[in-house]
């Protein structure tokens, strides 16, 4: 399905770089100092590492403009190990690619998804889902996974719409949860 954002207005999601930190860093302090659930992103130790990370070394991120305004990113992780996933989740890919059907060497995670408080609810999401699919696909990675909150229902109605199913349910030692989502293999 097409954005909603009309094609004048937004720039398709193109990869960022080193010179868009500081902007992406200023978008990410207003997404969650404006959460609709405080479950739906909880922040670790060193969030700008996070955004850092996925500019290159372990991953890469894909942003929307309008104008020249950042207005929604997303990030995907290529290299687990250094992406600074939360370790409960680091765990479960590894404890799949050791003892389940996945595939570490063909696995890429959807990470952070930010969109604009004023710009929710025009597929910038599912966009982004979609970029992120297409890039992690032609760079060899059929193994795509997801971590949401239960608390987050736009998230996980875009993954499902987009093919993910929950596979299991992680507990964290402070009580959250979190779904772990499969994509389909291409
Ligand atoms: C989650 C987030 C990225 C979604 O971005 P978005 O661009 O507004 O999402 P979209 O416009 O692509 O999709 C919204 C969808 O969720 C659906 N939705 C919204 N509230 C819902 C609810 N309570 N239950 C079920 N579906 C819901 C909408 O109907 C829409 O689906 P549709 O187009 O099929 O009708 C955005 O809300 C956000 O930035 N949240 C804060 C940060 C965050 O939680 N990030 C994700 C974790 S990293």
């Amino acid at each position: 399905m097409e954005s909603l954002v009309p094609k004048s207005l937004a720039t398709p999601f193109h990869q960022l770089g080193q010179a868009d930190f500081a902007e992406i860093v200023q978008l990410r302090d207003h997404v969650l100092a404006s959460l609709p659930h405080p479950d739906c992103y909880v922040s670790g130790p060193d969030e700008d590492a996070v955004i850092q990370a996925h500019l290159g070394q372990a991953g890469v991120t894909f942003g929307a403009r309008i104008g020249s305004r950042l207005i929604a990113y997303a990030a995907l992780s290529l290299d687990i190990d250094d992406a600074h996933l939360d370790p409960e989740f680091h765990h479960a890919i590894v404890a799949r690619s050791v003892n389940g059907d996945l595939a570490r060497d063909r696995c890429a995670v959807l990470a952070v998804a930010m969109v604009h408080a004023d710009f929710r609810g025009r597929h910038l999401h599912r966009e982004a889902i979609r970029r992120r699919l297409q890039f992690a696909r032609a760079n060899g990675r059929s193994d795509i996974v997801a971590m949401v909150s239960p608390h987050n229902a736009p998230c996980l109605h875009n993954l499902v719409a987009e093919g993910f199913r929950v596979q299991d349910v992680i507990g964290f030692p402070d009580g959250r949860e979190r779904y772990f989502l499969r994509g389909n293999p291409a």
